[in-house]
Parts: C-alpha cells; structure tokens; sequence
C-alpha cells in the first residue's frame, strides 16, 4: 500500500510556482495576486482561508484578505466582488463558502468575473470543463487530477465510483474523469444519498473518490483488493485520548480500508493540500492569461 502524499507533491507545486515567480520578476511582469473574501467567524473557514494566504507567501504571491462580520448584507458583498472584478492588479479571488445563510451563494458566485473565477465555480467555467474547454477547474477536483498525474496512477479504462454530488468536489471530478485523456477515460458511476447498496457500487472502483462529507462512512468491506483510494473528507471528530479532544478524519475509515488498497490518500495530508496548491496553479494561469487570452 502506497500513500498518495499531499504534502510532499503540494510542496514541489509550490516550489515550481516559485520558480515562475522568479522567471516573472526577473523579466519585469506582473506577480499573480490572489484575494480572498472571509465572511463570519467559521473556524474552519479561517483556518482553510489561512492556509491559502499562507501558501501565496510561501511561493511570492501578492494576497489580499478581505474579512467582514456575518452580518454583512448581500449588497455590500456583491459591492466588494464588484470592486474585486474591477481592480486590475487582483489577478484571481475566492469567496469562501459556506456564507451565512441570509446571502444567496449562487448570486455571489455568479457576480464574479468567469475570468478571475480561480475556484472554477461560475457556470461558465463549469460549462466549458464538462465540454473540455480551457477553463479554472475547481480546485478540489484539480488537485486530484495532479496527484493522479503526478503518481503516474492508470485510469484508462479504468472503473471509479464517486461518493458525493456536490458542485464542488462529486460532479465536477466526476465529469473530469470521464473526459478523453490522462487523467481520464475513465467509466463512471456517480453515487450518492438515493443510491441503492452504496455497498456494492464501491466494490466494483478500481479507483473510489470519497467526497460525501460524513465521516469514516466507507468502510474497509467495501473495497475491492488493490483499489486506488482518493478521500476527501475533513471531519473533525471527538477523541478523549487527543491533548484537544478531537482529530482530523476523512470520509473513509482507513485502518480498515488502507490495507485493501494499492494507493490510499491520507488525512490530514492528503487531498487537502493538493487543493490549496491547485489554488495557487489557478492563480498563476489567471496572471498569465493562460485560460482567457
Ligand atoms: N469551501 C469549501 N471548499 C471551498 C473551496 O474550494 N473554495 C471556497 N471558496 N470555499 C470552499
């Protein structure tokens, strides 16, 4: 059983980053500047929000943090997006989600510019990924494919079982391995709360992507020998035997799962930081006009 190691391919991402921000200094050009608008008092939010304007120091991006309170109006948020479309030297911004539930996510979502849409979650950006458009892939899904390239895992032809649906994780790399190429060619079985013996669809994965947001859900019987496993939960869970009383764990139960796997991702370190370096490469590709000339 080999570990599919976040940390490691995430931290030769950045260095690779960081190499191109050198290049772009050296010649004189723009550096990629990402902004990110917190709303409210998540913890975890802050943490992921963090994590990602971290990681633009770390490789010599410019970043902006925009924080309000929870009780910000849906207007004054749509102004600040407005603000971020129009301000040339911000190359790519993310509203973290979930926001409070007074704004409307799709509103906020489609109020931002497609072409400094680095999370890949307007429309436009989804639509032409599903068609094999050049477009900001949403940066779960993304830093998925770069782990699977990156580890040189098969997939052609290859059956994945997908747990979740959602908008930003199951559909998205559904479709993104179903496409035509490497990583890709895959057949796919979307699966999900109304799915009859969730069981025995994952038996039949060669490769299984776990992005149901219920924590150690997939259980060790349910993989087939030599399954490749993607897990992209974050939970935390109570643990009384940990100094803070919980632990970090995924949407799949690994002692049991692991040793029936060839290539298992874990948590934390696994999905996690592919996503926030995934970010980061979408930044980049924005700087550079790389997707919209
Ligand atoms: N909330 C959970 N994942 C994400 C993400 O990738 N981007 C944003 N903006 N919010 C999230």
């Amino acid at each position: 059983m080999t570990l599919l190691d976040g940390k490691l391919l995430s931290e030769n991402i950045k260095s690779e980053l960081s190499a191109e921000v050198d290049l772009i200094r050296a010649r004189g050009g723009k550096i990629p500047h990402l902004a990110a608008v917190l709303v409210g008092e998540s913890p975890a939010s802050q943490v992921y929000v963090q994590s990602k304007i971290r990681s633009c120091e770390q490789v010599g991006f410019k970043s902006s943090l925009i924080q309000r309170e929870a009780d910000i109006s849906e207007a004054e948020l749509l102004e600040i997006v407005r603000g971020l479309n129009e301000d040339p030297d911000v190359d790519g911004f993310i509203v973290q989600l979930p926001l409070p539930k007074h704004i409307d996510e799709e509103r906020i979502t489609l109020a931002i510019d497609h072409r400094k849409d680095v999370d890949g979650f307007h429309p436009i950006n989804f639509g032409r990924m599903a068609q094999g458009l050049p477009a900001f892939l949403p940066a779960t899904p993304y830093g998925i494919m770069e782990m699977l390239r990156r580890y040189n895992i098969e997939t052609a032809g290859k059956h994945c079982v997908v747990v979740g649906r959602s908008n930003i994780v199951g559909t998205p790399i559904s479709i993104l391995l179903s496409r035509k190429g490497y990583p890709g060619d895959c057949t796919v079985t979307l699966t999900h709360s109304r799915t009859r013996d969730l069981p025995a669809e994952v038996r039949r994965a060669d490769i299984v992507v776990a992005a149901i947001g219920i924590p150690e859900f997939v259980k060790g019987d349910w993989i087939k020998e030599g399954a490749v496993v993607i897990d992209v939960g974050i939970n935390r869970i109570a643990d009384a035997t940990k100094k803070t009383g919980t632990r970090l764990v995924g949407d799949v139960e690994f002692s049991t799962v692991a040793p029936h796997c060839s290539h298992i991702t874990p948590v934390p370190g696994g999905v996690g930081l592919m996503t926030v370096a995934a970010l980061m490469m979408n930044t980049l590709k924005a700087c550079n006009r790389t997707i919209y000339p």
